[in-house]
Protein backbone atom coordinates (compact mmCIF):
# COMPACT_ATOMS: atom_id res chain seq x y z
CA UNK A 1 0.00 0.00 0.00
CA UNK A 2 1.04 3.50 -0.88
CA UNK A 3 1.40 6.15 1.30
CA UNK A 4 1.02 9.75 0.45
CA UNK A 5 2.46 12.36 2.40
CA UNK A 6 1.50 15.79 1.61
CA UNK A 7 3.54 18.47 3.53
CA UNK A 8 2.12 22.11 3.30
CA UNK A 9 4.35 24.88 3.82
CA UNK A 10 3.62 27.96 5.32
CA UNK A 11 5.10 31.61 6.19
CA UNK A 12 3.74 32.68 9.24
CA UNK A 13 3.52 35.83 10.62
CA UNK A 14 2.66 37.78 13.84
CA UNK A 15 0.58 40.77 13.98
CA UNK A 16 0.84 43.05 16.82
CA UNK A 17 -2.35 45.53 17.63
CA UNK A 18 -1.55 49.32 18.60
CA UNK A 19 1.72 49.50 20.10
CA UNK A 20 0.70 52.33 23.01
CA UNK A 21 3.57 54.66 24.06
CA UNK A 22 6.66 53.59 26.81
CA UNK A 23 4.54 50.61 28.20
CA UNK A 24 3.93 49.23 24.90
CA UNK A 25 7.44 49.55 24.15
CA UNK A 26 8.45 48.22 27.35
CA UNK A 27 6.18 45.21 27.12
CA UNK A 28 7.68 43.94 23.53
CA UNK A 29 11.01 44.19 24.70
CA UNK A 30 10.49 42.00 27.46
CA UNK A 31 8.05 39.36 25.69
CA UNK A 32 9.21 39.24 21.82
CA UNK A 33 11.87 37.08 22.14
CA UNK A 34 10.59 34.43 24.13
CA UNK A 35 7.48 35.11 21.82
CA UNK A 36 9.80 34.19 18.54
CA UNK A 37 11.17 31.45 20.06
CA UNK A 38 8.07 29.85 20.90
CA UNK A 39 5.84 30.71 17.53
CA UNK A 40 8.94 30.88 14.77
CA UNK A 41 7.10 33.16 12.98
CA UNK A 42 8.83 34.54 9.58
CA UNK A 43 7.44 38.22 9.98
CA UNK A 44 6.48 40.12 12.89
CA UNK A 45 4.37 43.20 12.13
CA UNK A 46 2.62 45.71 14.26
CA UNK A 47 0.68 49.06 14.09
CA UNK A 48 2.88 51.65 15.34
CA UNK A 49 0.73 55.22 15.08
CA UNK A 50 0.73 55.14 18.97
CA UNK A 51 3.98 54.20 19.89
CA UNK A 52 5.45 57.59 21.01
CA UNK A 53 3.99 58.78 23.87
CA UNK A 54 0.84 57.02 23.11
CA UNK A 55 -0.19 59.19 20.15
CA UNK A 56 1.97 59.57 17.08
CA UNK A 57 5.41 58.48 15.74
CA UNK A 58 9.30 59.42 16.56
CA UNK A 59 12.24 58.01 15.16
CA UNK A 60 13.27 56.92 18.96
CA UNK A 61 10.47 54.94 19.35
CA UNK A 62 10.29 53.52 15.87
CA UNK A 63 13.92 52.59 16.64
CA UNK A 64 12.95 51.02 19.66
CA UNK A 65 10.01 48.80 18.67
CA UNK A 66 12.13 47.48 15.60
CA UNK A 67 15.51 46.34 17.88
CA UNK A 68 12.75 44.56 19.91
CA UNK A 69 12.26 42.42 16.26
CA UNK A 70 9.20 44.18 15.01
CA UNK A 71 9.91 43.88 10.91
CA UNK A 72 7.76 46.40 9.56
CA UNK A 73 4.90 48.94 10.68
CA UNK A 74 1.41 50.10 9.95
CA UNK A 75 -0.07 53.25 11.36
CA UNK A 76 -4.05 55.17 11.72
CA UNK A 77 -5.31 58.30 12.20
CA UNK A 78 -2.42 59.22 14.67
CA UNK A 79 0.48 58.83 11.90
CA UNK A 80 0.74 62.71 11.34
CA UNK A 81 0.21 64.06 15.06
CA UNK A 82 3.75 64.43 15.95
CA UNK A 83 6.26 66.85 14.40
CA UNK A 84 9.15 65.34 12.23
CA UNK A 85 6.06 62.49 10.96
CA UNK A 86 6.50 63.59 6.99
CA UNK A 87 10.30 63.05 7.58
CA UNK A 88 9.82 60.00 8.85
CA UNK A 89 7.61 58.58 6.36
CA UNK A 90 9.06 60.23 3.46
CA UNK A 91 12.55 57.84 4.54
CA UNK A 92 12.00 54.37 2.50
CA UNK A 93 14.77 52.80 4.88
CA UNK A 94 12.24 53.38 8.05
CA UNK A 95 9.45 50.43 7.84
CA UNK A 96 6.60 52.01 8.43
CA UNK A 97 3.30 52.82 6.09
CA UNK A 98 0.70 55.48 6.66
CA UNK A 99 -2.85 54.59 5.02
CA UNK A 100 -3.01 54.02 1.62
CA UNK A 101 -6.34 56.21 1.32
CA UNK A 102 -5.18 59.01 3.21
CA UNK A 103 -6.20 61.92 0.47
CA UNK A 104 -3.99 64.67 -0.35
CA UNK A 105 -0.07 64.31 -1.11
CA UNK A 106 0.45 62.89 2.06
CA UNK A 107 4.26 61.90 3.04
CA UNK A 108 5.11 58.20 3.31
CA UNK A 109 3.54 55.22 0.97
CA UNK A 110 0.82 52.64 1.88
CA UNK A 111 1.78 49.90 0.45
CA UNK A 112 5.65 47.53 0.55
CA UNK A 113 6.54 44.40 -0.93
CA UNK A 114 8.59 42.63 2.19
CA UNK A 115 10.77 40.02 0.99
CA UNK A 116 10.59 37.16 3.39
CA UNK A 117 13.25 34.85 2.74
CA UNK A 118 12.39 33.16 -0.98
CA UNK A 119 8.74 34.72 -0.68
CA UNK A 120 7.43 38.22 -1.43
CA UNK A 121 4.70 39.62 0.60
CA UNK A 122 2.56 42.58 0.23
CA UNK A 123 1.58 44.84 3.56
CA UNK A 124 -1.31 47.04 2.97
CA UNK A 125 -2.64 49.85 4.96
CA UNK A 126 -6.22 51.08 4.97
CA UNK A 127 -8.65 53.31 7.24
CA UNK A 128 -11.47 53.14 7.67
CA UNK A 129 -14.21 56.14 6.94
CA UNK A 130 -17.00 55.09 9.42
CA UNK A 131 -16.99 57.45 12.69
CA UNK A 132 -13.45 58.97 11.73
CA UNK A 133 -13.16 62.49 11.56
CA UNK A 134 -11.34 63.00 9.18
CA UNK A 135 -12.68 62.69 5.20
CA UNK A 136 -10.44 59.67 3.54
CA UNK A 137 -10.64 58.22 0.35
CA UNK A 138 -12.42 54.85 -0.39
CA UNK A 139 -10.62 52.16 1.22
CA UNK A 140 -12.75 49.69 -0.96
CA UNK A 141 -11.55 51.38 -3.92
CA UNK A 142 -8.31 52.09 -3.87
CA UNK A 143 -7.80 48.01 -3.06
CA UNK A 144 -9.60 47.72 -5.74
CA UNK A 145 -7.10 49.54 -7.75
CA UNK A 146 -3.99 47.94 -5.82
CA UNK A 147 -5.42 44.61 -6.49
CA UNK A 148 -5.13 45.20 -10.57
CA UNK A 149 -1.46 45.77 -10.02
CA UNK A 150 -0.44 43.20 -7.48
CA UNK A 151 -2.40 39.61 -6.77
CA UNK A 152 -1.84 36.48 -5.29
CA UNK A 153 0.22 34.13 -7.23
CA UNK A 154 -0.30 36.25 -10.15
CA UNK A 155 -3.63 35.45 -10.52
CA UNK A 156 -5.22 38.29 -12.06
CA UNK A 157 -3.73 39.23 -15.68
CA UNK A 158 -1.36 41.28 -15.98
CA UNK A 159 -0.65 41.65 -12.07
CA UNK A 160 2.98 41.08 -9.78
CA UNK A 161 2.80 38.04 -8.57
CA UNK A 162 2.79 38.02 -4.33
CA UNK A 163 3.35 34.68 -2.02
CA UNK A 164 0.97 36.67 0.45
CA UNK A 165 -1.58 39.87 0.79
CA UNK A 166 -1.57 41.25 4.43
CA UNK A 167 -3.90 43.91 4.95
CA UNK A 168 -4.21 46.27 8.28
CA UNK A 169 -7.72 47.84 8.34
CA UNK A 170 -7.46 50.99 10.84
CA UNK A 171 -11.05 51.19 11.51
CA UNK A 172 -13.71 52.09 14.32
CA UNK A 173 -17.04 50.23 12.99
CA UNK A 174 -16.66 46.88 13.29
CA UNK A 175 -19.11 46.71 9.85
CA UNK A 176 -16.80 48.38 7.77
CA UNK A 177 -13.88 46.14 8.89
CA UNK A 178 -16.13 42.74 7.98
CA UNK A 179 -17.44 44.20 4.56
CA UNK A 180 -14.00 44.64 3.87
CA UNK A 181 -12.94 41.41 4.44
CA UNK A 182 -16.20 39.96 2.23
CA UNK A 183 -14.91 42.30 -0.07
CA UNK A 184 -12.03 40.58 -0.32
CA UNK A 185 -12.46 37.39 0.48
CA UNK A 186 -10.24 34.64 -1.52
CA UNK A 187 -7.94 37.79 -3.08
CA UNK A 188 -6.00 38.45 0.21
CA UNK A 189 -4.33 36.47 2.74
CA UNK A 190 -5.59 38.29 5.58
CA UNK A 191 -8.03 41.38 6.96
CA UNK A 192 -6.55 42.33 10.08
CA UNK A 193 -8.13 45.31 11.91
CA UNK A 194 -6.69 47.60 14.50
CA UNK A 195 -7.30 51.22 16.11
CA UNK A 196 -10.27 50.53 18.80
CA UNK A 197 -7.35 49.22 20.99
CA UNK A 198 -10.19 46.28 22.24
CA UNK A 199 -9.39 42.86 20.97
CA UNK A 200 -12.22 41.15 19.11
CA UNK A 201 -13.24 37.17 19.54
CA UNK A 202 -14.42 37.01 15.65
CA UNK A 203 -11.62 35.33 14.09
CA UNK A 204 -12.42 33.07 11.09
CA UNK A 205 -11.24 32.56 7.58
CA UNK A 206 -13.54 32.90 5.43
CA UNK A 207 -14.81 30.97 2.59
CA UNK A 208 -12.67 32.24 0.22
CA UNK A 209 -9.43 31.65 2.38
CA UNK A 210 -8.53 34.98 3.40
CA UNK A 211 -8.06 35.23 7.26
CA UNK A 212 -9.89 37.91 9.25
CA UNK A 213 -10.26 39.77 12.92
CA UNK A 214 -12.22 42.81 13.46
CA UNK A 215 -9.61 43.92 16.10
CA UNK A 216 -6.39 42.76 17.26
CA UNK A 217 -6.27 44.95 20.43
CA UNK A 218 -3.16 46.95 21.80
CA UNK A 219 -0.07 46.25 23.56
CA UNK A 220 -0.67 48.70 26.29
CA UNK A 221 -1.35 49.50 29.68
CA UNK A 222 -4.16 47.56 31.19
CA UNK A 223 -5.06 49.77 33.59
CA UNK A 224 -6.67 52.38 31.50
CA UNK A 225 -9.14 53.11 28.93
CA UNK A 226 -8.12 51.83 25.93
CA UNK A 227 -4.02 53.39 27.11
CA UNK A 228 -4.96 56.26 28.28
CA UNK A 229 -4.90 57.85 31.57
CA UNK A 230 -8.14 56.18 33.00
CA UNK A 231 -8.49 59.52 35.25
CA UNK A 232 -8.23 62.12 32.53
CA UNK A 233 -10.92 59.91 30.53
CA UNK A 234 -13.37 59.75 33.42
CA UNK A 235 -13.39 63.71 33.59
CA UNK A 236 -14.21 64.36 30.23
CA UNK A 237 -16.65 62.50 30.03
CA UNK A 238 -18.10 64.26 33.62
CA UNK A 239 -16.98 67.75 32.23
CA UNK A 240 -17.27 67.23 28.57
CA UNK A 241 -14.02 68.99 28.49
CA UNK A 242 -11.19 67.86 25.87
CA UNK A 243 -8.71 67.09 28.78
CA UNK A 244 -5.01 66.55 27.36
CA UNK A 245 -4.87 62.60 27.38
CA UNK A 246 -1.38 60.39 28.47
CA UNK A 247 -0.76 57.18 27.85
CA UNK A 248 -1.53 55.42 31.13
CA UNK A 249 1.13 53.71 33.71
CA UNK A 250 1.10 50.64 35.74
CA UNK A 251 2.96 47.72 35.36
CA UNK A 252 0.64 45.30 33.75
CA UNK A 253 0.55 45.54 29.99
CA UNK A 254 -1.59 43.55 27.90
CA UNK A 255 -0.63 41.96 24.69
CA UNK A 256 -3.16 41.93 21.87
CA UNK A 257 -2.44 40.54 18.36
CA UNK A 258 -2.51 37.05 16.22
CA UNK A 259 -0.68 34.89 14.40
CA UNK A 260 -1.72 33.68 10.52
CA UNK A 261 -0.29 30.71 8.82
CA UNK A 262 -0.36 31.72 5.26
CA UNK A 263 -0.36 28.38 2.66
CA UNK A 264 3.07 28.60 0.12
CA UNK A 265 1.19 27.40 -2.55
CA UNK A 266 -2.13 29.55 -2.74
CA UNK A 267 -1.24 32.55 -0.53
CA UNK A 268 -4.29 32.06 1.38
CA UNK A 269 -5.07 31.48 4.89
CA UNK A 270 -4.51 28.09 7.06
CA UNK A 271 -4.69 29.41 10.20
CA UNK A 272 -5.52 32.56 12.29
CA UNK A 273 -5.14 32.44 15.96
CA UNK A 274 -5.46 35.28 18.39
CA UNK A 275 -3.11 36.26 21.19
CA UNK A 276 -3.61 37.47 24.04
CA UNK A 277 -1.16 38.12 26.85
CA UNK A 278 -0.50 39.91 29.99
CA UNK A 279 2.77 41.04 30.88
CA UNK A 280 4.27 42.84 34.39
CA UNK A 281 6.72 45.31 33.89
CA UNK A 282 9.34 45.55 37.13
FE1 LIG B 1 -6.21 54.95 15.50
Amino acid sequence: MQILLYVICYMKILFFGDIVGQPGRQALKKILPELKQELKPDLVLANGENVAHGQGLTEKAIKEVLDCGIDFLTSGDHTFALGGSEQILADKKIPILRPLNWPGNAAGRGYEIITVGTRRALLVNLIGRVFMKHDFDDPFQKLKELLEDYSLKGKEQGSEAMDAIILDFHAEATSEKAALAWFLDGRVSAVLGTHTHVPTADERILPGGTAFLSDLGMVGPQESVLGANKETVIKRFLTQRLFKLETASGSQVEIGGAVIEINDQTGLAISINRIRKIVALE
